[in-house]
């Protein structure tokens, strides 16, 4: 999911580089046309997986919406928006795909960020819709642990992807150089491959 993404995109490329079929998800696919925002996404990502692979494997949840400015000043829907998007979204598609990762044991990682660790002035709903999701995956990843399926928070610091250019409202604030998005794409990988029940900010280096 957020497969048009910079870090989806990368993402995708990492895993189909160590020799994954990747199907990319996310309102512009390319294979699955789904909004996350939508209780059926998951569904839809299911279906597509098995209607062309025969299996699902993983799921990468790698979409995710940025505004800034104060709360007081951010209209209430944006408030909604970042949450339908950056958390619930997340959720209902767990809950669509986790019963047919564990016939394969699969994984399901989500991207939350440094933001779920710290909140920050004039980014408050969007520190904490990051905060709801990051804070839910430990406790997923104890219930899913059952049926063999591994859960992944990530937790990147500021990445150089002009996600914040691409605010749904606000203006981003002059913020220091951030990350290489390939590394960043990379450790996640690698957690994954590895099955790491965590990357916190502090793990990318
Ligand atoms: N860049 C950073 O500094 C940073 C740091 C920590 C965490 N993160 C998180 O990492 C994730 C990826 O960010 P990025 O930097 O790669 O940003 P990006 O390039 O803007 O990617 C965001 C992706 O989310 C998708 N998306 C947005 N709304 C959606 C919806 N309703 N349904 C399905 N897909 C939707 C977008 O696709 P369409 O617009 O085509 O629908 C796009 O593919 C985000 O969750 C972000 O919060 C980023």
């Amino acid at each position: 999911m957020g497969a048009t993404g910079a870090l989806g995109s990368l993402i995708a490329t990492e895993l189909r580089d160590r020799g994954a079929v990747v199907l990319g998800a996310g309102r512009h696919g390319p294979d699955v046309v789904c909004d996350l925002r939508d209780v059926d996404a998951g569904h839809a990502v299911v279906r597509g997986a098995l209607g062309t692979q025969g299996r699902l494997d993983g799921v990468v949840n790698a979409a995710g919406i940025v505004a800034f400015g104060d709360l007081v000043g951010t209209d209430p829907v944006v408030v909604e928006e970042l949450f339908l998007v950056n958390a619930l979204g997340p959720l209902w598609l767990a809950q669509a795909v986790l019963p047919t990762l564990a016939e394969r044991r699969g994984f399901f990682a989500n991207i939350s960020g440094v933001v779920a660790e710290q909140s920050l002035a004039n980014m408050v709903p969007y520190c904490a819709s990051k905060a709801a999701v990051s804070h839910a995956m430990p406790g997923l990843r104890r219930e899913a642990r059952r049926s063999g399926v591994h859960v992944l928070d990530a937790r990147p610091p500021h990445t150089e992807t002009g996600l914040a250019g691409r605010a749904i409202a606000g203006t981003a604030p002059t913020f220091p150089q951030g990350l290489d998005p390939a590394a960043v794409a990379r450790r996640i990988v690698e957690a994954i491959v590895a099955d790491e029940a965590e990357l916190a900010s502090g793990a990318f280096g």
